[in-house]
């Protein structure tokens, strides 16, 4: 884990209150894997010194520019909008377990709902890379308009189903009910599921992977203050067959199988 002070490289607005946002640092982009994170704070603002926020690693840009992808929700990511190339921010990172990868027969299936394609890209990318799979992407919008990097992840050749809320574009409903298809009709394969996503959502990929069997990682998120297990405000109650009652999001995840969660205290 490494502490630096870096400059904004980039920060656009790619669909409404969503950005992408990259800063250099090439030291903290070597060390990332799909699935960290990094806690960031603006320098120089009005900020709260404590407003720290925590964005997944998005993808790395020219080996050595960390991007993130971020939708401005409350106080410190309206001021992450407002900053401009060549601002000061503070990183910490990278941080978290990251994605263990799937194994050599094992098929991986991506599901991402709305912001939750943040760390998936990342792992896409490196799926790709290491291997020619047919990459499967199932992804969930509240509605068209907040559809983003559908041209980026097509040409990196992943396969996509899409599915709004509205049925704005791709099929209406959720992407559990695109997953539930595919679960259905491919039923002869068991493949390796990676989630992330609203709660709500990854409690019900939860459920269905473990009812089918099947192994699935969960990317959770939780309101973190420290990011490094010192706060213990990101505590998320366990699975009571596991031998601890909490885990912290911050250390032991934010990635974690479905079965170790309590989804009914969530
Ligand atoms: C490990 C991790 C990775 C993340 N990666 C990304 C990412 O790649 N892109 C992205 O856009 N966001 C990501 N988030 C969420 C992001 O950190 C929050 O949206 C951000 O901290 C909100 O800050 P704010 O000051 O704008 O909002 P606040 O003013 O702090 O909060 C605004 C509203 O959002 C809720 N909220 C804030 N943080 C969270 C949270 N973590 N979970 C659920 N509700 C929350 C608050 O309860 C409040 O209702 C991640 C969170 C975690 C824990
Ligand atoms: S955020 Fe402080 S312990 Fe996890």
């Amino acid at each position: 884990m490494l502490q630096e002070k870096t400059f904004i490289t980039f920060n656009r607005m790619i669909a409404q209150n969503i950005y992408l946002m990259g800063f250099r640092s090439k030291k903290m982009a070597l060390l990332s894997k799909p699935g960290q994170f990094l806690m960031i704070h603006l320098v120089g603002t009005q900020m709260d010194p404590l407003l720290a926020r925590p964005f997944s690693v998005h993808s790395i840009k020219d080996n050595d520019i960390l991007v993130i992808l971020y939708k401005t929700v409350g106080k410190g990511t309206s001021l992450l909008s407002l900053s401009k190339e060549g601002d000061t921010i503070s990183i910490i990172g990278p941080l978290g377990n990251g994605f263990p990868l799937p194994g050599k027969n094992q098929i991986p299936l991506l599901v991402a709902g709305g912001m939750g394609i943040a760390p998936l890209f990342f792992l896409s990318q490196l799926l790709i890379n290491i291997k020619k799979y047919e990459l499967k992407m199932f992804l969930g919008f509240s509605t068209s308009q907040e559809i983003v990097l559908f041209n980026e992840l097509t040409s990196l050749g992943l396969d996509l189903s899409i599915a709004t809320n509205d049925g704005s574009y791709g099929k209406k409903g959720l992407v559990t009910d695109i997953l539930d298809q595919y679960l259905e009709k491919k039923s002869s394969i068991k493949p390796m599921i990676y989630a992330c996503g609203p709660v709500d959502m990854l409690k019900e990929v939860s459920l269905r992977a473990i009812s089918l069997n099947l192994t699935c990682y969960v990317s959770l998120e939780s309101q973190m203050a420290c990011g490094l297990g010192l706060c213990q405000g990101c505590a998320i109650k366990a699975n009571n067959t596991t031998n601890k009652p909490y885990y912290y999001v911050c250390q032991d995840g934010p990635i974690f199988l479905a079965e170790m969660i309590d989804w009914g205290s969530l």
